[in-house]
């Protein structure tokens, strides 16, 4: 097959990820971006030597000599998009979190089934490997089962002048938890399996902004494994927090987040008696890895030689223990996994 032609949704901060990946894939070519600033439009076309830019969506599904598009524009649009895309016959790579309702994200898979296109979401840690070391060290039993992954992360909201404005407005956003927690909660899918239930504590704390920027959920997994995340954008701009980060604790240990010395990537294992087994792994930030290796696995499924490894049923269940703690929140109550479909 020929190389994969594709249009950028969105000429914001993550197209400077995606729009790499695409010229440094021997399969890909950049063709046009869409933006509904039509001015950065024409700006990031130019700037990175694309065909065409136009300031809608709708505009770029429609080209004829666009394959594939990666969907990153604010939350709140990407069903719309996604969908759009599905109807004109294009693949999709599609930014997390994947839409805002459970419906949203179920119409966008029944589009691409009905259109035969592939959808794939960017869950892009899935391709990181330093999260991927501490899902080995899981799987090799390091910490002993059933363990818990601990994640704690506190800031500001992604703004000005790197990011829009839209990400702690309600109207466009859900949050830290969706915005940035998909990743967590997608992360933690991909190494335990499916949730059984979500237990969540969400409030507005910032003095900014209208989204639940406070959040604290606990997730119990089928496997029996458990996860606590916890991500704030509560502070005010400038400020940070006291410590955060990954762990996760276990019968027979705990595995760190990480670390680096000089070149060199490691990974401590804390045991009994206060023994500490420190792995070197290789961090390889290359082709398969990263934003290189999520479009090299997007061109795969492309080309029918892989499935995705994020699909849209993956971002619909990160999306759906958003709801469940949305409802956790309101409720007082532990909710059970799976939802019904009508709940949001
Ligand atoms: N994978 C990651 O780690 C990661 C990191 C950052 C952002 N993201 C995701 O990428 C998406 C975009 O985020 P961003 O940081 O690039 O935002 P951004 O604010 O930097 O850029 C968004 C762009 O979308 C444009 N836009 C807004 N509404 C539009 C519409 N209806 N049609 C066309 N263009 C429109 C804006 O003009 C802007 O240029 C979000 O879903 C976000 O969660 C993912």
């Amino acid at each position: 097959m020929d190389r994969i032609r594709f249009g950028m949704i969105g000429g914001g901060a993550i197209s400077q990820s995606h729009i790499p990946a695409i010229q440094a894939n021997e399969n890909a070519e950049i063709v046009c971006i869409a933006d509904a600033n039509e001015d950065l439009a024409r700006a990031r076309a130019e700037e990175v030597g694309a065909a065409r830019s136009c300031g809608s969506y709708d505009e770029l599904v429609e080209m004829a000599d666009v394959d594939a598009v990666i969907v990153g524009i604010p939350t709140q649009f990407h069903a719309d998009a996604g969908i759009k895309a599905a109807q004109a016959g294009k693949h999709a790579l599609c930014e997390k979190p994947m839409a805002r309702t459970l419906q949203d994200c179920r119409a966008m898979i029944d589009a691409h089934e009905e259109a035969g296109t592939v959808l794939a979401m960017a869950l892009v840690c899935r391709y990181d490997d330093n999260w991927g070391q501490m899902r080995k060290m899981i799987h090799e039993g390091k910490a002993g089962r059933p363990c818990m992954w601990r994640c704690i992360a506190a800031g500001t909201a992604p703004g000005p002048p790197n990011y829009g404005e839209w990400y702690c407005n309600g109207e466009f956003s859900d949050g830290p938890l969706t915005e940035s927690g998909s990743h967590d909660i997608d992360f933690l899918r991909y190494t335990f399996g499916d949730v059984a239930s979500v237990t969540a504590y969400m409030n507005h704390m910032a003095n900014y902004g209208s989204v639940l920027d406070n959040t604290i959920v606990i997730l119990q997994f089928e496997s029996g494994d458990q996860a606590l995340v916890q991500w704030s954008w509560s502070l005010p701009r400038g400020a940070h927090s006291g410590f955060g980060g990954l762990d996760v604790i276990g019968p027979d240990g705990s595995i760190h987040q990480p670390r680096q010395e000089d070149d060199e990537w490691l990974i401590d294992i804390s045991k009994a008696d206060g023994e500490v087994e420190t792995i070197p792994f290789e961090n390889r930030r290359d082709s398969n890895t990263w934003f290189d290796g999520q479009l090299a696995g997007f061109i795969n499924a492309i080309r029918g030689e892989d499935t995705p490894r994020a699909s849209g049923e993956d971002g619909y269940k990160a999306q759906e223990v958003f709801v469940a703690a949305v409802q956790s929140m309101e409720t007082g109550q532990r909710i059970d996994l799976p939802l019904a479909l009508a709940i949001r």
